[in-house]
């Protein structure tokens, strides 16, 4: 085999796939769940904001590739070269995709929390970081963990509140360099964050932005050049490409002036031993800095893999898609009495297909257990690592104050999801809430 019979890494064809291939079929379409009751059920996989099955397409180029795999930047064997090359086209590949802009990096990590763990890495020093407590995690707690200054911003009510509320406190900060971290799409509403004005407001008070982007990469365009952030952080496994590796993309500056993230081979230019008896080390420039070790060429290559077929199927396509899916369970599950879905913002707000909520009388990891063993549907739930949010949204704050829920379920979906899977959770919910 050579480079011929791959999939062009750069090509938006589908050609590697039959052609009556659906564009966004997934591998999980044909798996069956036990039931306790007896027998099996078509899987109905909805917790993709987990983790996305993978796209049937992302799996053939994968196994395209695989034979020829060999190391990067290493060897120069033809599979080395080959590989080189493959690594390299992906990186532009995804970098059409959030549409960065010509100077910006694209740096392959192994996850959106990697990738925002090695920004708070390379901040410079003094660097104060806002930061909305609703964030997950990932966005919440690399900054004080990297020993950088956080002020923490209260949850918003609104798009405009959360604008409002970063507009202060980006006013009240001292000079020096400044990052704000926000959130695309929340993992635990799926609402829509103000990020466009939000970045707008960071500049205007010199402060740059990151985008955390795992959960909105996989339902809307991004456009990195237009939004005008600094920064954008995303997940392969969220985006139908779970081959461990993530995406760090933005300003380069920052980044060269770092400290490498890790110390190793390929991150160096040059290392000789000192007159003195130490180790004198040239790091590299560029994305390279950043990606010491062999990297994830397989991940790398399945991420954009995920990139082409999301682009030549269209995202807008997805959306009507997935809108849809979300109107019939958002209305089906507001039908039923005992049910309460989770929402900063409010009902009306704009939000990708991600839905938390609680059944009145039901523990919430008993309701997802039962849903599975019953009905063979597949949901998370619990805190969804964004624990001060969904105990804010739950009004359980300090736990002894709680006689509530203290945790919710959630419900996630996308590409191949089939709205048998959304119908059968809202008669499942109906059913198990006795209504
Ligand atoms: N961040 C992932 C979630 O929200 C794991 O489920």
């Amino acid at each position: 085999m050579t480079i011929s019979d791959i999939p062009a890494p750069c090509a938006t064809s589908a050609d590697a796939t039959t052609p009556d291939d659906d564009a966004l079929a997934v591998l999980s379409a044909e798996v069956t769940a036990p039931l306790v009751t007896g027998g099996e059920v078509g899987y109905a996989a909805l917790d993709y904001a987990a983790s996305a099955p993978v796209l049937r397409r992302v799996w053939n180029e994968v196994a395209a590739y695989a034979p020829l795999y060999g190391s990067v930047h290493r060897g120069t064997g033809h599979l080395s070269r080959l590989s080189t090359e493959l690594f390299e086209a992906s990186r532009e590949t995804v970098a059409s995709f959030l549409h960065v802009r010509p100077s910006d990096q694209v740096v392959f990590t192994r996850s959106t929390t990697d990738s925002l763990n090695l920004l708070a890495s390379a901040l410079p020093a003094g660097t104060r970081v806002l930061v909305f407590e609703t964030e997950h995690h990932a966005a919440l707690l690399p900054w004080a963990h990297h020993g950088h200054d956080v002020t923490y911003l209260d949850a918003p009510a609104s798009p405009a509140d959360a604008v409002a509320t970063a507009e202060a406190a980006l006013a009240a900060l001292p000079e020096g360099p400044a990052l704000l971290c926000v959130t695309g799409a929340s993992n635990v509403t799926g609402e829509l964050w103000p990020v466009r004005e939000l970045t707008a407001a960071a500049h205007r008070h010199g402060a740059r932005v990151v985008l955390d982007a795992a959960q909105l990469a996989p339902h809307r365009a991004i456009d990195v050049a237009d939004l005008d952030v600094d920064w954008v952080a995303f997940s392969g496994h969220k985006l139908y490409a779970p081959f461990g590796a993530g995406v760090l993309a933005g300003r380069g500056d920052w980044l060269d002036a770092a400290t490498p993230y890790l110390a190793g081979g390929g991150a160096t230019r040059v290392v000789s031993r000192r007159p003195d008896g130490g180790v004198a080390v040239e790091w590299n420039d560029d994305e390279a800095r950043h990606e010491a070790g062999s990297p994830n060429v397989i991940g790398a290559y399945a991420i954009a893999a995920a990139c082409r077929a999301l682009t030549d199927a269209g995202l807008d396509t997805l959306l009507d898609h997935e809108r849809r899916l979300l109107g019939i369970l958002r209305t089906g599950l507001a039908a039923i009495p005992a049910v309460r879905e989770l929402s900063l913002f409010g009902p009306e707000s704009d939000r990708v297909s991600v839905v938390s909520f609680t059944v009145a009388g039901w523990d919430s990891a008993d309701l997802a257990r039962t849903l599975s063993d019953r009905y063979g549907i597949g949901v998370r739930s619990g805190l969804f690592c964004a624990q001060p949010l969904v105990r804010a949204l739950l009004g359980s704050e300090t736990a002894d104050a709680c006689d509530g829920p203290v945790q919710a379920v959630r419900a996630s979906f996308g590409a191949g999801t089939p709205e048998e899977h959304v119908t059968r959770l809202v008669a499942a919910v109906r059913e198990l809430a006795g209504d």
